[in-house]
């Protein structure tokens, strides 16, 4: 560490901003750990103008197209445009909603760390949020992606159990290895991120990746190119996705209730039999899939499924 004159000493217990960082192979993920105090009073009118701008244009769009439960949940927490909320103050409705408790992170957290608190009921929330010039698009979780994004469903109980009983199956799937994470990190993506759900007057987004993107709240709903078809456990565990574009598949639940269900089963005989098969690319539909829509496929990248 460097010394520093004795007249401006460093902030203590000012957490740090953490951040994905430029080397000579692209933006590398920098993880960190710690919980941190959220640091309220040194946020700046800037960044209270960034959660005001992205949280009424979110909430503009999302509105007829975000399910009922994600707006509700989120007005009764008490979020609103008008300045970025305090963790403390949205623990105070959340504890006594479904016992979950967001806790402050630097930034982004190694799996098991993440693992950990969700099995534990505790959301892990970037204290951080972007720069103006990020308002379309930042490459990691930052506050508005984490608090406007993933919190809201937490009110509910059913979502709140499905949560928890993904950090323990995570804490599970580490101890068994590499691949039975890459099965279940799938189920996160295809649900927690970018899942859409079936409602009476139509399909609707529950996932934080789409309620926190502009043009994906648009495109996972009104887009011809990508397919949506109804969810099914082990063909998502084996289906690849898009880190750098919108997604070329999005799978639909019918109800929160099907995706706590099918948490279930132990996932260790789905693993060792999923290890054998290969996996399936973004775009693809199978025979066997209940199909809502066939994607055009237009403009999609035709490599980098990861
Ligand atoms: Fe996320």
């Amino acid at each position: 560490m460097s010394s520093m004159p004795s007249s401006s000493p460093p902030s203590a217990g000012t957490p740090r901003r953490v951040e994905h960082q430029q080397t000579d192979k692209g933006y590398v993920p920098v993880y960190t750990t710690d919980v941190v105090r959220q640091p309220w009073d040194d946020y700046t009118a800037t960044d209270h103008d960034v959660w005001r701008q992205l949280f009424a244009r979110q909430r503009r769009l999302l509105v007829g197209r975000a399910s009922d439960e994600f707006l509700l949940a989120q007005d009764a927490m008490g979020m609103t445009p008008d300045a970025i909320p305090k963790f403390d103050d949205l623990n105070t409705v959340l504890e006594k909603a479904t016992g979950w408790s967001l806790v402050g992170v630097e930034g982004l957290l190694p799996e098991l760390t993440f693992f950990e608190h969700l099995a534990n009921r505790r959301f892990p929330v970037t204290w951080w949020i972007r720069k103006p010039e990020q308002l379309d698009y930042l490459a990691e979780p930052d506050l508005f992606h984490d608090l406007f994004g993933h919190v809201p469903l937490l009110m509910n109980p059913m979502f709140g159990d499905y949560m928890q009983a993904y950090g323990r199956g995570g804490v599970k799937a580490h101890g068994i290895g590499a691949d039975a994470l890459v099965n279940l990190t799938r189920l996160y993506w295809y649900t927690v991120e970018f899942g859409l759900i079936r409602q009476q007057d139509g399909l609707r987004i529950y996932g934080s990746g789409i309620v926190s993107s502009k043009g994906e709240s648009i495109h996972c709903l009104e887009s011809d190119a990508p397919n949506r078809i109804g969810f099914d456990l082990e063909r998502i565990m084996r289906t690849r996705y898009r880190i750098d574009t919108y997604q070329k598949t999005y799978f639909v639940i019918d109800s929160f209730e099907q995706l706590m269900d099918a948490t279930g089963p132990d996932f260790t005989p789905i693993y060792a039999r999923l290890a054998t098969q290969e996996s399936y690319p973004a775009g693809t539909v199978l025979d066997s899939d209940r199909v809502f829509h066939r994607g055009s496929g237009e403009g999609w990248a035709t490599d980098a499924d990861v």
